[in-house]
């Protein structure tokens, strides 16, 4: 999945070669991005290390002014993106297992990065 989604995210960063400087920023954001997810998703069943790291990613996020809905956006942006890379291979179930895996990460998202900005 890590190498699909980079490959994805590869190919939309190459659109924007025109601003370099940006692009390069989102490249390595990008692979971030994906070892993030990956992380995550390797955890989804043990809600211990799950927690753990969705609390990393808003720590790593809360001050830089980004939201659990930027988040949320971002991630419908990639799961737009691995339809395209995929085709007919991002079937029903893989557009469904995307779905809840984005509903799972918003949601304590979400109250992570309420409950660390209220503290
Ligand atoms: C699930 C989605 C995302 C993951 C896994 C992720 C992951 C990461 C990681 C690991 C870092 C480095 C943190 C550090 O070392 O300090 C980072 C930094 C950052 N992220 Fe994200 N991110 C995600 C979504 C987003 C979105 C949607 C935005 C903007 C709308 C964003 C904006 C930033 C910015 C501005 C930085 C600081 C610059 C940088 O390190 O590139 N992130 N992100």
């Amino acid at each position: 999945m890590f190498e699909v989604m980079s490959a994805s995210f590869e190919g939309d960063f190459k659109r924007t070669d025109k601003e370099s400087q940006i692009s390069d920023v989102q490249r390595t954001h990008g692979i971030k991005m994906m070892k993030g997810i990956n992380n995550i998703v390797i955890n989804l069943d043990n809600a211990g290390q799950l927690r753990d790291n969705i609390r990393l990613l808003a720590s790593d996020h809360i001050d830089k002014g980004i939201t659990a809905h930027d988040i949320k956006m971002g991630l419908e942006i990639l799961q737009g993106l691995i339809h395209e890379s995929l085709g007919e291979m991002y079937d029903v179930m893989t557009a469904e297992a995307w779905r809840q895996c984005s509903n799972i990460i918003c949601t304590i998202l979400d109250a992570e990065m309420v409950s660390s900005s209220s503290a």
